[in-house]
């Protein structure tokens, strides 16, 4: 079978970019992207290219190439499951905040409502594809969903989980490590995982295409992000030892990663890892042990959440130690509010816990990122206060403690200290003489990604501390 219309339910970071590039590399197929969110739809049509929902270094190039021609963004959802005859479901896929499972299960109920508009809705055979990242076994409750609700058309459930990373998502999707495609052992799903295949060949070559049971293939991904965030974790671990030690952690991270095994990636220390993923996957992860009786295997995993939690949360209280021991009525700059940079994605960025540890000591709190907006911002935090149960009136308060700025030197200007939280590369390249000119004394930097020039900052005369050393 040849796919000549593609449709993906959920026009998010990864449903945008992945049909913007699918689109581009595959003009013999249309590509229609829908959601129900008519305000982001609205933008990825937007004639201005800078004001596209999803910020991420070539996008705006590869939409532009492939936009109104065979590449289209809507929100009438009818009509594109209707002539699809593939469908990628992308929609989010946040932890529960509510009943069983709260704050450690995957929430299912957009991926099953989805299931349950295709049903409805589909007149004609259709693959179905997840790319939301999910439970293991995710695809026999879709199956399940999709076969009792059907018009007794044949739907054939395939798992194709994303690997993209923020920031690179563009060069991640045309240079894939690989892409992983789960499908069942049938004729029919031997059809459907060769269709996929197909579609992934028009810029991919047969080594970078795994083929995989459905259920290695939910795995896979799960497990993959748990990996990475547990090096994170454990490089974080090892930070602050060394600041205990008068080790180096970057030191220690390029003498481990130059053993082969081991390798340099993911071991930069940090802050603590945010992103969409990682600590969503790893609580999932850990629920699903926990649900198969396995309760080491579960603490295992959860450890590398804890860990995360610290790392956050010692950095903030570094910075009241170091100042004094309070910082209250105190100005401390954010130099970076995006969970990492070259993305305007926030979810569980490590920003948000620091200015909520900051705030709650009494500090004023300015925030400055290239690509974040205000409104992001406080709703970031708007949102924590409110899953803690804070009223209106507390909420309001506490946002009086923090400010947005669009240009770093209002943001910098009569501040105690600077926290970078983000490591974006223009905070390098920043006038620092300037800078220290126009704070109180002593001044502090923070720097929580380990990315300025310490013997420049010290030379100035900041009292500059980093991560790990
Ligand atoms: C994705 C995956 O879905 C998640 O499982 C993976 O781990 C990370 O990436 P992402 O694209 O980052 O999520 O999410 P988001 O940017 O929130 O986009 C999801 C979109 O789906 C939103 O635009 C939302 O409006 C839309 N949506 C959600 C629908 O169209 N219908 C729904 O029922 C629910
Ligand atoms: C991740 C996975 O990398 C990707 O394969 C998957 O499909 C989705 O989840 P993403 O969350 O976009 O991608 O970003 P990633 O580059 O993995 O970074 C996650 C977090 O870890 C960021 O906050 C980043 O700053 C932090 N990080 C990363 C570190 O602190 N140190 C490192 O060495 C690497």
């Amino acid at each position: 079978m040849k796919v000549k219309n593609i449709c993906c339910l959920g026009a998010g970071y990864v449903g945008g970019p992945t049909m913007s590039v699918i689109a581009l590399k595959c003009p013999d197929i249309k590509v229609t992207v829908v959601d129900l969110n008519e305000a982001r739809i609205d933008a990825w049509n937007d004639k201005d290219l800078e004001k596209l929902p999803v910020f991420e270094p070539g996008l705006a190039q590869v939409v532009e190439e492939a936009r109104d021609k065979n590449l289209f963004f809507s929100t009438d959802i009818d009509s594109a499951i209707t002539a699809a005859d593939m469908i990628f479901i992308a929609v989010n896929t946040p932890t529960k905040t509510y009943g069983e499972g709260k704050g450690m299960a995957a929430d299912l109920k957009f991926v099953e409502l989805c299931a349950r508009q295709i049903a409805r809705v589909a007149k004609n055979d259709k693959i179905i594809v997840e790319k939301s990242t999910l439970p293991v076994r995710t695809a026999e409750t879709l199956q399940t969903i999709l076969d009792s609700n059907g018009n007794g058309v044949l739907f054939e459930v395939l798992s194709n989980p994303e690997f993209l990373a923020e920031g690179t998502a563009i060069d991640d999707l045309f240079n894939a490590d690989r892409v992983l495609i789960g499908g069942q052992q049938t004729p029919s799903g031997q059809a459907a995982i060769q269709a996929l295949v197909d579609v992934y060949s028009n810029w991919l070559s047969p080594k970078q295409i795994l083929i995989t049971n459905v259920w290695s293939s939910e795995l896979s991904k799960l497990t993959a992000n748990a990996f990475l965030a547990q090096r994170i974790s454990s490089i974080n671990a090892l930070s602050a030892l060394c600041e205990a030690t008068e080790a180096d952690v970057d030191e220690v991270a390029n003498a481990i990663g130059t053993d082969s095994r081991i390798g340099p990636k993911f071991l930069k220390a940090s802050v603590g890892f945010g992103g969409s993923c990682f600590q969503k996957d790893i609580l999932n992860l850990v629920y699903l042990c926990r649900h198969f009786n396995l309760p080491e295997v579960a603490d295992y995993w959860e450890q590398v959440i804890k860990l995360n939690d610290y790392q956050k949360h010692r950095f903030a209280k570094n910075i009241i130690t170091t100042l004094f021991n309070t910082v209250n009525g105190k100005k401390i700059a954010f130099l970076g509010w995006a969970f990492k940079k070259d993305t305007n994605d926030t979810r569980e960025s490590a920003a948000i816990s620091v200015a909520e540890h900051l705030i709650e000591d009494g500090a004023e709190i300015h925030v400055y990122d290239p690509k974040v907006s205000e409104s992001k911002i406080k709703e970031d935090m708007r949102y924590l206060w409110e899953l803690k149960g804070l009223t209106e009136e507390k909420i309001n308060k506490k946002l009086k403690q923090l400010t947005v700025y669009t240009a770093p030197p209002q943001a910098l200007h009569n501040t105690h200290a600077i926290a970078v939280l983000t490591e974006w590369d223009e905070f390098v390249s920043y006038d620092w003489n300037a800078i220290y000119t126009n704070m109180y004394k002593p001044a502090f930097v923070f720097d929580g990604r380990n990315i300025l020039n310490q013997q420049q900052l010290k030379a100035i005369g900041f009292v500059y501390k980093r991560i790990g050393s």
